[in-house]
Parts: structure tokens; C-alpha cells; sequence
């Protein structure tokens, strides 16, 4: 297989939950932004918009409206994970955001058919980056199944993300705090047609 500075960062990268308190600096999150928009869109739509959050405040409280709102939450569906994420969510110490210094939050428009995949290859694009620029990331989807909740929300819009808007995902970036081991790949999950 070929091999170059692309390829080395798409399978060095890996997802990261546990941050240094150091703060990313300003050109580094400029940086990651730009690459988001830079994503391809369905239809160039664009529609997208990412907001980072660096204000520790802001991130705290956020965290209690997130533990908050799973304490009604009822999944609606049986992805896995959800209903231990909820109960995970009201212990001590909870943190949705894994106390990353930067949170970025991807949203859209919700009647939009390419809302979650336009900014799910934005989020990618600011994995890569991040990688590229020694930092690690991780996607955050609590904020995503949080959507519809009033508290959530009613804050997400002070912070000036439209109640128009649908959350996507949403990024954490910062300094690694710890090694993050490789999962296995899952075999035979790729056909070729010649
Ligand atoms: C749609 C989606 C949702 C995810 N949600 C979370 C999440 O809420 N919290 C988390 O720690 N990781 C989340 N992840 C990261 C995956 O757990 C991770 O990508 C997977 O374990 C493979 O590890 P790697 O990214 O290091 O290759 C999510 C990934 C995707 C694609």
C-alpha cells in the first residue's frame, strides 16, 4: 500500500479521552476551524456551524445541563451504549466533555437530508488536524441525543447557536493526557469488485 503524511496521520489518529488542562492556542483552534469548513457539503450547502467553547465556565455549566438532561432522558431508541451513558452520566465526577480544554460544537439545520454527514466530515477534517498538529480529539455525541432538551438548548442558544439548529456533534481537542491504544480493525468489512 502507498504510504505519505496523509495516510500516517488518517491511521495514527486516534481518539482521545484524557487532556492535559494546557489550553490549545489560538492559531491551533483557527486552524482546526478551518479545516472543518474546508469538509465537502451536500449541494455545497454549508449550512453548517461550528462553535468552540474554551470558557471553563461555560464548559462546567454546560456539563451540569448535560447531567441534568439525562436524568429525564429516555433513549429512543437501543443504540448501545445509551442507557449506560445515562446512568454513567449522574455519577460523581461526570464530565460529557472528558475535561478537554476546547469543546467544538458542529450544528445545522435540522430539515437539511446532509445535516449529520456534512458535519461529520467536518469533524473528521478537525480529527486530522488535530492529529497533524500533536493534539488529540475525540467525538462527543452526548450533545447530539441532548438535542431536544429545553435546558441544553435553551443555554446552547446564549452561546449563540441557533434554536433553529439541530446539534450534529460535537469535537473535544487538547493536549494528550494519556496514550490511547489502537482498537483492532474488525476483519472483512471491505469487498472489491473488479
Ligand atoms: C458517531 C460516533 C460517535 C462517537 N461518540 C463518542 C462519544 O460520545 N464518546 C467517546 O468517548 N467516543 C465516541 N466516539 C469515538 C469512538 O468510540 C471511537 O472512534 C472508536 O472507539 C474507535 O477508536 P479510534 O477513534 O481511536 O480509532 C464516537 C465515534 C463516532 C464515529
Amino acid at each position: 500500500m502507498f504510504n505519505n503524511e496523509v495516510l500516517a496521520c488518517i491511521h495514527a489518529r486516534r481518539s482521545t479521552r484524557r487532556f492535559t488542562e494546557q489550553q490549545i492556542s489560538a492559531e491551533q483552534l483557527d486552524t482546526l476551524l478551518d479545516a472543518a469548513i474546508w469538509a465537502p457539503s451536500g449541494g455545497n450547502h454549508q449550512s453548517w456551524l461550528f462553535t468552540a467553547i474554551q470558557k471553563k465556565e461555560a464548559l462546567l455549566h454546560l456539563n451540569e445541563l448535560v447531567r441534568e438532561g439525562f436524568r429525564h432522558w429516555l433513549p429512543d431508541d437501543d443504540y448501545p451504549g445509551k442507557l449506560a451513558i445515562k446512568e454513567h452520566s449522574q455519577r460523581e465526577g461526570y464530565t460529557f466533555y472528558r475535561e478537554a480544554p476546547t469543546l467544538i460544537i458542529a450544528s445545522n439545520l435540522p430539515d437539511y437530508e446532509n445535516a449529520m454527514a456534512d458535519c461529520s466530515l467536518a469533524l473528521q477534517n478537525i480529527f486530522l488536524a488535530a492529529q497533524s498538529l500533536g493534539l488529540g480529539s475525540c467525538y462527543i455525541n452526548q450533545l447530539h441525543w441532548l438535542r431536544d432538551d429545553a435546558g441544553v438548548r435553551a443555554y446552547l442558544s446564549e452561546l449563540g447557536i441557533p434554536r433553529e439548529h439541530t446539534i450534529c456533534s460535537a469535537a473535544v481537542v487538547g493536549f494528550s493526557g494519556a496514550e490511547s491504544p489502537a482498537p483492532a480493525r474488525k476483519p472483512d468489512t471491505i469487498r472489491i469488485i473488479r
